[in-house]
């Protein structure tokens, strides 16, 4: 196991648990009531409070086959179809199968969906569903109330949980098998500083890495702290070039930066139509579902005519809903709108893709197992096989459900013996060093020019060399091969350095892809390779430290094997 870990102070404090399930969005809330159902002990950590995660944003809904005439087969196909080609079928089965049943126990936690006049759940349709199927909540609000729901839960079932605590390393025992974390808390008197939270059994879910880009709709903690974490213990990563860029982002000016609104695809669900500057419905004729069509379809249709006409960005002309059905059905996305000058009762939304989600992450399998014995991913951070290229609209927030309820059973099942972390090991090895917290916007531009929405060679093999050159600047400031002097250790020093690594086993995947495939988009290779490509890329951080890329020979996973 390569069991590499970042520059950082030798943990002061420890908690002993069974488990620990780092996040707090709808996975990791999840995973830990059910773990504490079963009579685990249970440890939440999370980097900001217990609802900042990715969930809370979340606001066109969760997608279950629970409408009249709706089969989780019709989910499976239009799943399939979104992923084009690459999803693993099992795991989408899993999904859609255990999805209803999933979703109506959230209910039972006290997540309130809309209802019909008639008190069935209301549900709505987005991209790439044939079917209305996508459940919400206070209208465009699905992930505030799942989330609240959640948060109420755990604070009832009165789960151990901290706070401001940014992940640093998995501990491993004298086998090799997880025995913990090391975490940085900030501030919380007793467990102040880096300390460690001794378990068995960790669950990743850490939700995304938008913020890799600089433009994105992730909040500010998504910075691919689970997949570096997860990276540096060995495991092995899968999928990461699906990158996928939400087609209607709300557009703040080229030059905005950080988390920009999104509007959801919900709106299009309803009926609101993207036009360009000549008010010309430029999706129709591109796809039979037209502004439906599955996202990586809208977002190349958008950005292919902003090319086209050498525009920044497009428009979403919903003024035909008139202002009560804006206020009733979309009111997060209103007065998102209205705050930034723009009312979409009277005037057509400008929209241009953003980065939203990893489609791909740490690799699982059905049971949430990664390549590390006793580590788990869940939720955004993982790789689970279910959403291939380009995940369908609204499968993530139900991904999250179906499979945390998973791996608190496996977990259940297993109940593995506590042991003792050793770090001594772990020491023979030379720390990460860090970078410095100014590397961050150099990283996400570099990010947007050669690894955004459209990408070829040339700009991936820029981005690369950028890349590398900070990785070496790091490495020849850091003093001896032990300690890093040049930067001192704290959050915004470990979040960059975990951009950093995220982002070249980003471009590594990239530039072994070539062809155009999902979300990922290669303007010098415009077609799918059937042939080539029907496959996945598995990247592991080798001896040296750089990214080793092997492909699959089908597009259905390998067993997850424990890593060498
Ligand atoms: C949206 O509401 O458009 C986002 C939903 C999703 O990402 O699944």
């Amino acid at each position: 196991m390569t069991g590499i870990r970042l520059t950082a102070p030798a943990p002061g404090w420890a908690i002993d648990a069974d488990v620990v399930v780092v996040g707090s969005g709808v996975a990791g809330l999840t995973t830990a009531l059910r773990c504490a159902a079963a009579g685990l002990d249970t440890v939440v950590v999370t980097k900001a409070r217990l609802d900042d995660g990715s969930t809370r944003w979340a606001q066109g809904g969760i997608a279950a086959a629970l409408g009249d005439g709706d089969t989780p087969e019709q989910h499976l196909d239009d799943t399939l179809v979104a992923g084009a080609g690459l999803c693993d079928e099992e795991a989408v089965r899993t999904l859609v199968t255990e999805g209803p049943d999933a979703v109506r126990r959230l209910i039972t936690t006290g997540a309130h969906f809309d209802t019909t006049d008639s008190g069935d759940i209301a549900l709505t349709r987005e991209g790439g569903h044939h079917r209305r199927r996508i459940a919400h909540a206070g209208g465009d609000a699905t992930g505030a109330e799942i989330s609240r729901a959640l948060v109420e839960a755990v604070r009832e079932a009165a789960l151990h949980t901290v706070e401001n605590a940014l992940v640093l390393d998995l501990l491993t025992d004298a086998e090799g098998r997880t025995a913990g974390v090391s975490l940085h808390v900030m501030g919380e008197g007793q467990h102040d500083g880096v300390g460690a939270v001794r378990a068995p059994s960790v669950v990743l879910a850490t939700g995304g890495m938008g913020q890799v880009f600089s433009a994105t709709t992730n909040p500010s903690v998504s910075t691919g702290d689970g997949v570096a974490l997860a990276l540096r213990a060995g495991a092995e990563v899968s999928d990461l070039e699906f990158v996928q860029f939400h087609p209607t982002v709300l557009f703040l000016g080229a030059d905005s930066e950080g988390q920009q609104p999104l509007v959801s695809e919900a709106v299009r669900g309803e009926g609101a139509h993207l036009v360009d500057g000549d008010g010309v419905r430029f999706m129709l004729g591109q796809h039979e579902l037209a502004e439906l069509a599955p996202r990586d379809i809208v977002a190349k249709g958008i950005t292919r005519r902003m090319l086209e006409q050498g525009t920044e960005h497009m428009y979403l002309d919903a003024r035909h809903f008139g202002a009560a059905m804006w206020e009733q059905r979309f009111p997060t996305i209103l007065a998102a709108c209205r705050s930034h000058g723009i009312d979409p009762v009277t005037e057509p939304i400008p929209v241009a893709p953003a980065a939203h989600y990893a489609s791909g992450g740490v690799r699982t399998d059905l049971r949430g197992r990664t390549t590390v014995p006793g580590l788990y991913a869940c939720g955004e951070v993982a790789c689970t096989g279910v959403h291939g290229a380009n995940r369908l609209a609204s499968n993530s927030l139900l991904e999250g459900l179906v499979f945390a309820e998973r791996i608190a059973a496996d977990i259940a099942e297993v109940r593995p013996p506590r042991t003792e972390p050793v770090q001594a090991s772990r020491d023979a090895d030379a720390p990460v060093p860090l970078l410095a917290p100014e590397a961050r916007t150099a990283i996400q531009r570099t990010m947007t020019r050669g690894a955004g929405v459209l990408r070829s060679a040339a700009s991936l093999a820029a981005a690369d060399e950028e890349l590398e050159a900070l990785h070496r600047e790091a490495a020849a400031d850091a003093d001896g091969p032990r300690v890093s002097k040049a930067v001192v250790p704290g959050v915004d020093a470990w979040e960059v350095t975990n951009l950093l690594l995220v982002s070249r086993v980003l471009v590594a995947a990239a530039r072994d892809r070539e062809e155009t495939r999902g979300c990922h988009w290669r303007e010098d290779r415009p077609d799918r390779d059937d042939a080539n490509g029907r496959r996945h890329l598995v990247v592991r951080i080798g001896p040296d430290r750089t990214p080793v890329v092997h492909r699959t020979e089908t597009a259905a996973f390998p067993p997850v094997r424990p890593s060498d």
